[in-house]
């Protein structure tokens, strides 16, 4: 048996050991630090990230399964981000939550930990911490809630506020009923139940290995959360006597199922970030193009919004993530482990579909190839993408007029002005909005259209934009766009009127303005007026040391990983 890391805190009878059992002991018997693994509960409950509020009783699952195999638990409050309430983007702070997450883990007396995260930008946080830590890890994802109605129709969160709010601009709903919706939207405790990023971040976490096979996808509040958060405790204590580590058996094949999973679920292209971000922090040379080239042909299998109809506890219902895993199995790298030791490929045996409505089967799937498509060209020579299963296909090949808003707030001044320039057949880009740039890389790219083109029933127009769009979205979006304008993108350029060439099928994003005349052209003041120019704090180190979205958006010298040494001792 290895030695644990915590008894180079506890073992022993000098003074130091004392003071760090001592101050630990407040009814705990001695023997709990007598070589026992001390396993840290990671935990993002917070009620600013409702998401995650009743993560605190998942917790004391997780304790139960812990103390059952024989190790103490140690809640540890964590960084935690709620979604719909941090400014300016909770995507900011994510790098801020990872790095501190990180060094508790590896200032602290442990031995392995189990990550407990939800809302959008938690999973990925706790995931890229781990990896950089490299302690034993394990992830329990809180689980969606359950599906909240209105007039009849369940309503899918995220997706259906985005809907609405475009039916009352358009005059088809009125104020009125659109905020009596408000109160049926949240229906319980868990994170949106469409397919945005916190359902696609659990799915592919599982995918990726790091969740209890079967796991991901449980609602929050259906007892099975539970019951699986005890058996990850138990779990816990045995990665740590196998000593299985993040780096120990995540490798490419891992990701390759990770983004398989991604296209066959529909899933959020805020995961493309955040696989890059965890991928960089283990070492494995992961590319934007890797999504393209593994799962561009993957066929769509799951009905849920944004691309499709149900929502997440149909999902469940219908037979769960490991159904429809067990559909694209030819497509998985069978080699890829998961924490339990074992490949995820042999849990899918006894998977079974029980609506083919909800994961439709592999010979009938909602789209042939629904991966996400990386674009590249003169607008975005470092590659862009576009979520094509979200897409109208009738844009997917389209030359139209840019329609430039240099901020957000530039695009609410004028993006109702029925003076605007603008037709079904123009381009709306927004830039400023990169990870430099606003900074943080907040989810605005999916701009809502100009009411005077809603009025006349047009749906989707093509938007173009150097930040990201929230995984409950839709429409023709070309996101991630790089390099950012902050960065010295050709999108700084860009000027009304200019002819922008979209080619999803050639994978391509021009900016048909000849080269000599681009040369010419400075970024307009307003634009660079806009940028984020933070002077302290945690901004101004993000700014610094930001990279861009093909590099996940991690800082520079966060990337890799530290490992888990124990430090000089502190006094
Ligand atoms: Fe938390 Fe959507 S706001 S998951
Ligand atoms: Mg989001």
């Amino acid at each position: 048996m290895t030695t644990l890391r915590s008894s180079e805190w506890y073992a022993g009878t000098d003074r130091n050991a004392y003071i760090h059992r001592a101050w630990m002991r407040r009814g705990v018997p001695s023997n709990a630090f007598d070589g026992r693994p001390q396993i840290a509960i990671a935990n993002t409950a917070s009620d600013l990230t409702p998401c995650n509020a009743h993560l605190n009783e998942v917790a004391q699952s997780v304790k139960n399964g812990v103390y059952e195999a024989g190790g103490i638990p140690l809640v540890l409050p964590v960084v935690s981000l709620g979604e719909t309430q941090v400014r300016p983007t909770a995507m900011l702070w994510r790098n801020m939550a990872a790095m501190a997450t990180e060094e508790m883990l590896r200032a602290n007396p442990i031995d392995g930990v189990v990550l407990l995260g939800g809302c959008d930008k938690t999973i990925p946080s706790l995931l890229m911490a781990a990896a950089s830590v490299d302690l034993p890890a394990v992830v329990v994802p809180g689980g969606p809630m359950l599906s909240g109605h209105f007039r009849g129709d369940a309503l899918g969160c995220g997706t259906d506020v985005w809907r609405l709010s475009e039916e009352v601009r358009g005059g088809t709903l009125s104020t009125t009923d659109f905020l009596t919706s408000e109160s049926s939207m949240i229906r319980s405790k868990g994170h949106c139940n469409t397919m945005g990023t916190a359902s696609t971040m659990a799915l592919v976490a599982e995918a990726l290995g790091v969740v209890l096979p079967g796991l991901a996808g449980t609602p929050a509040p259906d007892a099975r959360l539970l019951e699986a958060s005890h058996e990850t405790g138990r779990l816990a204590v045995e990665l740590v006597a196998a000593q299985r580590r993040p780096s120990s058996f995540l490798t490419e094949a891992n990701f390759h199922n990770a983004i398989v999973a991604l296209a066959a679920v529909g899933g959020s292209t805020n995961a493309v970030v955040h696989l890059l971000a965890i991928a960089g922090r283990l070492g494995i040379d992961l590319t934007l193009d890797d999504f393209d080239r593994i799962g561009a042909e993957v066929p769509l299998l799951v009905n849920l919004q944004p691309a499709g109809k149900y929502l997440m506890d149909d999902l469940f219902r219908a037979g769960g993530f490991l159904a429809v895993m067990r559909e694209v199995r030819d497509l998985l790298d069978p080699t890829a482990l998961t924490v339990t030791g074992k490949p995820y490929v042999d849990y899918l045996e006894t998977a079974q579909v029980w609506d083919p409505n909800v994961i439709t089967p592999r010979d009938s799937p909602l789209q042939p190839a629904a991966g996400i498509s990386v674009l590249r060209g003169s607008l975005a020579p470092g590659g862009a993408i576009i979520k094509s299963a979200a897409a109208s296909p009738h844009l997917l090949k389209h030359t139209g007029r840019a329609v430039v808003f240099d901020s957000i707030e530039d695009f609410h001044a004028r993006i109702d002005d029925p003076d605007l320039d603008i037709d079904e057949d123009s381009i709306m880009v927004l830039r400023g909005c990169g990870p430099k740039g606003y900074p943080g890389m907040p989810e605005v790219s999916n701009m809502p259209l100009p009411e005077k083109l809603l009025k006349r029933g047009v749906r989707d127009i093509i938007r173009v934009c150097d930040g990201r769009m929230s995984g409950t979205a839709y429409g023709t979006v070309v996101l991630h766009v790089t390099p950012e304008s902050a960065a010295g993108g050709p999108l700084s350029l860009v000027r009304d009127g200019d002819l922008i060439r979209l080619d999803v099928r050639g994978r391509r994003i021009d900016l048909l303005v000849p080269e000599e005349e681009l040369a010419l052209r400075n970024p307009h003041k307003n634009l660079v007026d806009s940028y984020a120019a933070p002077t302290r704090g945690w901004e101004r180190l993000y700014v610094d040391h930001v990279l861009q979205a093909d590099a996940g958006a991690d800082l520079d010298f966060l990337r890799g990983s530290s490992g888990p040494d124990v430090s000089r001792e502190s006094h």
